[in-house]
C-alpha cells in the first residue's frame, strides 16, 4: 500500500476555505505537493509564500462545464503522475417549505453533485494513468438520516455517495481506489452560517487529520465523529422516534 503521507501530488477542490484548506495544509506539512482549486485563491495566496514549490493554485469553478477541458489540460501539464484527487468543493443552502426557493435545488446540485462530476472529468484520465491512484470524495453525515430543511443539501450528498460507491466498482480494473468521506459538523465558513446547535462540532484541523488517516488506510467510507454516526444509526433503527424528535412543529404547537 503506498504511503500517502509524503511525496505525493494531490489535487484538492474547495481548497481555499474550511475543510479543503485544512487538508491542503495537512498534506503540505506531510511533505506532499498540492494543486489547490477553488474559484478564488483566498488564504491560499499566503500559504503559497510558505510553500512556493509545493503549492500551486489552479482556478476552477466546478459548475462551469466550459472550464473542464482547459482545467484538465492545465492539471496534466502541472503534474505527472497524479496520485490523489480530493473532490471536496461544496455548498449548503437550507430549504424553507413555507417560502420555497425551488431554484436552490439546482444551485446546490450544480456545486455538490454535478460539480463533482465535472471535477471527475478533469482528474480521472490522469488518475487512471497513475499506479495505485486514489480518488476521494466528500459527502456528509447528512446522508445517514433525514434532517429538517436539508432536502437539497442531503439529496446532493446522497447522490455524491452513490456516485462514489458506483465508481469504486467501475474503477477497480484501473487500480484507482475510491474513498467516500462523511464528515459530521466541522467549524468552517459553511457551518458558521448555521442558526442551530451542531452536535460534536470539531475544528477543521482535527477533521483534516482524521480524514487523512482514513485516506491513508484507504477505507472506502469514513464517517466521523463516531458519536454522531452512532446517533444516526439509532435514528435508522428507530425512524418513528427520529421523526417524533425532529419533525418540524408549527409555532402554535410549541
Ligand atoms: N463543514 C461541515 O460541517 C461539513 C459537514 C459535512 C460535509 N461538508 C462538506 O465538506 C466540503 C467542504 O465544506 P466546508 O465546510 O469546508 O465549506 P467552506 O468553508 O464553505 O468551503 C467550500 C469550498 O468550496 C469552494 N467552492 C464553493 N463553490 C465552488 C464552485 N462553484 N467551484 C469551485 N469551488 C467552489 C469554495 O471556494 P470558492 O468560493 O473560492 O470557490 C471553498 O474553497 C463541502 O463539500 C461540504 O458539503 C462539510
Amino acid at each position: 500500500m503506498p504511503n500517502e503521507q509524503g511525496n505525493k501530488t494531490i489535487w484538492i477542490t474547495g481548497a481555499s476555505s474550511g475543510l479543503g484548506l485544512a487538508l491542503t495544509k495537512h498534506y503540505l506539512l506531510m511533505g506532499n505537493r498540492v494543486i489547490a482549486s477553488a474559484r478564488s485563491e483566498g488564504e491560499l495566496s499566503q500559504l503559497a509564500k510558505l510553500y512556493p514549490d509545493e503549492l500551486s493554485f489552479l482556478a476552477f469553478d466546478v459548475t462551469d462545464t466550459s472550464q473542464i477541458d482547459a482545467t484538465r489540460t492545465a492539471l496534466e501539464s502541472m503534474t505527472d503522475p497524479l496520485h490523489m484527487a480530493i473532490l471536496n468543493a461544496g455548498t449548503c443552502e437550507y430549504f424553507d417549505v413555507d417560502a420555497p426557493d425551488w431554484a436552490l435545488f439546482e444551485r446546490v446540485n450544480q456545486v455538490n453533485y454535478l460539480g463533482m462530476v465535472n471535477s471527475l472529468q478533469v482528474c480521472l484520465p490522469k488518475l487512471k494513468q497513475t499506479a495505485n491512484a486514489h480518488l476521494v470524495g466528500v459527502s456528509s453525515q447528512a446522508v445517514q438520516a433525514p434532517f429538517i430543511r436539508s432536502e437539497a443539501y442531503g439529496a446532493s450528498k446522497a447522490a455524491v455517495r452513490y456516485l462514489l460507491h458506483s465508481l469504486r466498482l467501475d474503477l477497480a480494473p484501473d487500480d484507482v481506489a475510491v474513498s467516500c468521506i462523511l464528515p459530521g459538523f466541522v467549524d468552517t465558513p459553511l457551518t458558521q452560517r448555521n442558526d442551530f446547535d451542531m452536535p460534536f462540532l470539531m475544528a477543521p484541523e482535527q477533521a483534516a487529520h482524521r480524514i487523512a488517516n482514513a485516506i491513508e488506510k484507504r477505507v472506502f467510507e469514513y464517517a466521523f465523529p463516531k458519536r454522531l454516526s452512532a446517533l444516526l444509526a439509532l435514528a435508522r433503527l428507530a425512524p418513528s422516534g427520529w421523526f417524533k424528535f425532529n419533525a418540524r412543529k408549527r409555532p402554535s404547537e410549541g
